[in-house]
């Protein structure tokens, strides 16, 4: 295929956001706007792509960078025509064609781009044009038709009477120019209209001057067209991405019980017979595999959730690795680099982070486990605490295999535990224990017969007991 340069126009600040950050920053489906219209062109195939960016450009430098795009500063926002002229200024290769597209119209296709490429192609136009036909055109330009179909003007809305306005067919912003027409044409044009701007639109014209024609392709999901101006519509296009990606995953085989209450993003993926509960929400480049249940409320990001493995309710999880068949929560909390071997248990209220916990072990209950490695088939009980951080440094607790852990143990780091050593209930480990040893540390128990009976008797009468007289009281 032969090369083809993009510029995508993202100066504009957006006014109708109300926002301090630059209209194309804002996330849909949890991604800067412009990073999806910076996908679908390289999807398209397309191989050099310009930003052209204005003010509070640092806020979306990021996503340039990571499409190893080029950078054009508009500091002033003259119109979408000054825009494109800026950015072709900046193209380095020697494509023959450039693919124009709005940095606000996050939902366009690949696959919608490519036929605007082939049919410019095909008619032998200097311009293709993406259009819509939306059920409420209010706020686009209108393409207004010649007698054989080709496009005769594109008007804005500010700039046409009511005939205009009654045309449902809208402009996209998306186009593909021949390079050298665009090259001619851009610095020819005025900002002679409503709102004192460059237009792009207005090379229409231009190109019947010169006796060329522009072709349109009317978009067949009008959703590709939309454009992002307000808070709303930026919730709508999140809820068109969420939708599809739902639709995709019940195709690929996944249950997701109420699709209307699943919150997936664009990134992620999971196998099939897996099975989404209501109210999860999935979020970055989560890998989940195959036959994994994950329940009510679960927040997953960044993750890989292996084959077979489980994720009771509300469980958060964050750049975690869950290993197959291994069973999470409910109340679970994984934090950064935890990771959880097969087959193990992390039950109800056990916050991990940065850890390794071996295959078969379990931690059932309210624990927290931080900058530790655990060895297989271990067994921590109820409120132990790593005591990793000493206020400086994180230091690091070493579990070995089969350890046996009693319940309200603090293990004071660093510390290495050997395998198969026992550590008695309520111990504070304040150094190594080696294999096959009992560690245990406890004050002596007192008692002290008879004391409530005769220092605190009230006690026994507000809980309802009688106060035992007599040989009762030693
Ligand atoms: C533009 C089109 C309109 C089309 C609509 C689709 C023109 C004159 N009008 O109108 O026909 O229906 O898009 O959404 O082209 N931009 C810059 N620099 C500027 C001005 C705009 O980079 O000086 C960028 C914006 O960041 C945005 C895109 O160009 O991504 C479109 O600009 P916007 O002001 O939203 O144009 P519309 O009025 O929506
Ligand atoms: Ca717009």
């Amino acid at each position: 295929m032969a090369e083809i340069s993009a510029i995508i126009l993202a100066a504009g600040q957006g006014k109708r956001m109300k926002s301090s950050l630059p209209k194309v920053a804002h996330a849909v489906a949890g991604k800067p706007m412009l990073w999806h219209v910076a996908r679908a062109a390289r999807e398209a195939g397309i191989t050099e792509i310009v930003f052209v960016l204005g003010q509070g450009r640092e806020k979306v430098l990021g996503t340039a960078e990571e499409f190893g795009g080029k950078v054009a500063f508009q500091d002033r926002q003259l119109g979408t025509g000054d825009a494109a002229r800026c950015g072709l200024s900046a193209l380095s290769s020697r494509a023959k064609e450039v693919v124009v597209l709005c940095g606000d119209a996050p939902l366009i296709s690949p696959r919608t781009i490519r036929a605007l490429i082939t049919t410019r192609r095909r008619r032998k136009a200097v311009a293709s044009v993406l259009t819509g036909i939306l059920p409420d055109p209010s706020g686009y330009g209108r393409v207004v038709r010649n007698a054989d179909g080709t496009v005769a003007r594109i008007v804005e809305e500010r700039d046409g009477g009511p005939e205009i306005r009654k045309i449902r067919e809208v402009n996209s912003g998306t186009y593909v120019f021949d390079r050298k027409f665009l090259r001619r044409n851009l610095p020819r044009l005025t900002d002679v209209n409503v709102q004192r701007e460059f237009y792009l639109t207005d090379l229409v014209v231009q190109a019947l001057q010169e006796g060329k024609i522009v072709v349109p392709v009317v978009a067949k999901n009008p959703d590709e067209v939309r454009g992002i101006n307000s808070r709303k519509e930026l919730a709508e296009a999140t809820e068109v991405l969420r939708r599809a990606k739902i639709d995709a995953l019940l195709d690929a085989g996944v249950t997701v019980v109420a699709p209307e209450w699943a919150y997936i993003e664009p990134e992620v993926s999971v196998g099939a017979d897996s099975l989404i509960g209501p109210g999860v929400v999935l979020l970055g480049k989560t890998r989940i595999g195959k036959g994994v249940r994950i329940q009510t409320g679960c927040v997953v990001e960044n993750c890989r959730v292996d084959d077979g493995a489980q994720l009771k309710p509300y469980s958060v999880l964050t750049d975690s690795h869950v290993r197959r068949g291994a069973i999470i929560g409910p109340f679970a909390h994984l934090r950064p680099e935890a990771d959880i071997g097969e087959d193990a248990r992390i039950g109800n209220f056990v916050e991990v982070k940065k850890s390794r916990i071996g295959k078969g072990s379990k931690a059932n209950h309210l624990a927290y486990i931080g900058d530790a490695v655990v060895g297989r088939k271990a067994n921590i009980g109820a409120g132990t605490i790593t005591c990793n951080y000493d206020g400086l440094a994180k230091h690091k607790t070493v579990i070995g295999d089969g350890v046996f852990v009693g319940s309200d143990t603090q293990f004071i780091a660093p510390v290495t535990i050997g395998k198969g050593a026992i550590i008695g209930a309520g111990t504070t480990v304040t150094g190594d224990v080696p294999p096959y040893a009992l560690a245990l540390s406890r004050a002596e128990q007192v008692v002290k017969a008879g004391w409530v009976i005769r220092k605190m008797p009230e006690l026994l009468r507000k809980s309802g007991l009688k106060v035992p007289s007599g040989k009762e009281k030693k």
